[in-house]
């Protein structure tokens, strides 16, 4: 015991309490994102700096659509087009999607909301980190429990392994109805993997038609 704290113990003032830190702990911060409507959960992450990345990206990209979709599209992380102009989707990878989904008869806006896993711009477009995830999936998470949509899409292995807690690829996710939180999801291949693989879009549109067919009841 140091001189101090004997002094203290002599006169009946030890032990010290200290007084915790008032900041959130990372379950705290889950839990109260999981409580939040719109309008605080936007102001969330327009003033998000839970991860590393914020500081590195020209804005945080929520998310756009119809708030009260029956389809959520579901990506990994803004790239440098979506860095730049907010939105999900906008670049070569967006213009795939939006191709895909007119072939399916819908669009961005119109019973679609596309989000991504990140809401920032990881730098060169390298992977999401595990701890990046972690932090920023909450703002996933809520946004499914607002929207409460009728179908997940969860393209690429980011979106459904985080969706699905699970590590499995891709190829073994397809094809088969999985659920988040109770809502249907099915696993799809990421449309910029696509444009780079372009023999594997018939298996997309495979996803897609099974999709249509699975919101269709
Ligand atoms: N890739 C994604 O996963 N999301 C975007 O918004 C753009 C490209």
């Amino acid at each position: 015991m140091n001189r101090r704290n004997e002094i203290l113990n002599e006169m009946g003032l030890a032990p010290i309490w200290k007084l915790r830190s008032i900041q959130e702990q990372p379950e705290q911060k889950a839990e109260s994102i999981a409580l939040m409507d719109w309008a605080q959960l936007k102001e969330k992450v327009s003033g998000c700096t839970d991860c590393k990345l914020r500081p590195g990206c020209t804005q945080t990209v929520f998310g756009v659509g119809d708030e009260k979709a029956d389809w959520l599209l579901v990506g990994e992380a803004p790239g440098a087009e979506e860095d730049r102009l907010g939105e999900p989707f906008v670049g070569q990878a967006g213009k795939l999607l939006d191709n895909m989904l007119a072939a399916i008869d819908l669009g961005r806006g119109s019973n679609v909301y596309i989000a991504n896993v990140l809401k920032c711009r990881p730098p060169g477009n390298r992977n999401p980190e595990p701890d990046e995830v972690a932090k920023c999936s909450p703002h996933l998470l809520r946004q499914i429990g607002l929207i409460q949509p009728k179908l997940i899409l969860a393209m690429g292995r980011f979106a459904a392994q985080t969706l699905l807690g699970t590590d499995a690829t891709i190829a073994s996710l397809r094809g088969r109805l999985h659920r988040y939180a109770g809502v249907p999801l099915i696993v799809t291949y990421h449309p910029a993997y696509l444009l780079r693989n372009l023999p594997d879009k018939s298996k997309a549109w495979a996803d897609l038609l099974f999709a249509k067919k699975t919101i269709a009841g």
